[in-house]
């Protein structure tokens, strides 16, 4: 059997009708993975927990409270290149594009690329990547407010959505990867999953790619710890998750969000910290976890970029860089780039 098509049997496809269809892997994929990835990642001496899995229902939605918080100043700025850049984007487009989300279309930000979509086009095709069910809520309210709207959702990670769209057809695409959620990535994770993406793209596909900018320690240090303690809530949602899917017995009590910016290495570090020696149960992961007092679990790292560098590292994995726009304040850029 040809790959594409083994590819799209392992996702069970959901049409809801003919403008809005869902593709989603079949559960027992996802459970276990999950159960696996938390097992080897808290065995040892260095913890973490892949930030991928903060974005269940309820952290998808703590998420999108931190995007509208005054010292989170990424979702702001961006949405605001955004809207000065329509004219100069809508040059590098036509009709035949079709726009490929990675992350869940639920922001204004989705719109502001659909409203240049569907300038150019009588009927435009949107697939939002996303492992979070937020997907389908979004898409539902998108296709209420955009009449020549045509949604395929992939409910799934993106390394799993972008194999599921190589090969998918002969359709260019303008993938775009917002918010510089690609700052979570570890450096290598990183530069591996660019080329991922550059491997997925076919000549004449565009990708959008928005990454925040290094800037003063304060700004970027009360960004991840702000006052109304979202973002707390946000990092110790992952345990929670943890209890109600892998049967574990997490007390949130017991734990500090922490962040700080670590200069040389460019990044915001988040950990959650245990306050009190303790062992916590992970039934489903079959792990006895035994915390130290002060013991940090690692949840994320947040990168921030010179220009410089975000030019090197897109020509580094084989991208032509097209366009480069940033705001007044040098807070944060918005890159296009194609395959060379
Ligand atoms: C999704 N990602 C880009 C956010 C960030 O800024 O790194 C996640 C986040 N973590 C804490 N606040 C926001």
């Amino acid at each position: 059997m040809n790959d594409a098509i083994q590819k799209h049997l392992d996702y069970k496809k959901y049409v809801v009708d003919s403008k809005l269809r869902y593709f989603k892997p079949h559960a027992s994929k996802i459970e276990k993975t999950f159960a696996e990835e938390i097992s080897s990642s808290l065995i040892g001496n260095s913890k973490f927990i892949t930030p991928k899995f903060f974005y269940d229902k309820k952290g998808s939605d703590l998420f999108e409270k931190i995007c509208t918080l005054s010292e989170y100043y990424p979702t702001r700025t961006e949405i605001d290149i955004l809207k000065n850049l329509s004219i100069e984007l809508s040059s590098y487009l036509d009709e035949t594009f079709r726009l490929v989300e990675l992350g869940s279309g639920a922001s204004v930000k989705t719109r502001l690329i659909l409203d240049i979509f569907t300038s150019l086009q009588d009927t435009t095709e949107y697939f939002p990547i996303d492992i979070s069910e937020i997907l389908t809520e979004s898409s539902e309210q998108l296709l209420k407010d955009y009449d020549g709207l045509h949604i395929t959702g992939i409910i799934d990670t993106y390394e799993g959505g972008l194999e599921f769209l190589k090969n998918y057809d002969d359709k260019k695409n303008l993938i775009i990867f917002l918010g510089s959620s690609f700052g979570n990535f570890s450096p290598n994770a990183g530069r591996e999953f660019l080329k991922k993406i550059n491997s997925t793209m076919k000549s004449g596909d565009l990708f959008l790619i928005g990454l925040d900018l290094i800037k003063d320690k304060q700004i970027l240090e009360s960004a991840y710890n702000d006052s109304l303690g979202v973002t707390a809530q946000f990092n110790l949602n992952v345990l929670s998750r943890i209890n109600d899917e892998l049967d574990a017995d997490f007390n949130l009590d017991n734990f500090l969000h922490y962040s700080i910016y670590n200069k040389e290495d460019q990044r915001i570090e988040m950990y959650l910290k245990s306050l009190v020696r303790q062992s916590i149960i992970i039934s489903k992961s079959n792990l006895l976890l035994n915390l130290e007092k002060n013991e940090l679990i690692h949840t994320e790292y947040s990168h921030k970029y010179s220009l410089d560098q975000i030019r090197e590292l897109l020509k580094s994995v084989g991208f032509k860089i097209n366009h480069v726009w940033i705001d007044d304040k040098k807070y944060f850029s918005l890159t296009l780039v194609s395959k060379i």
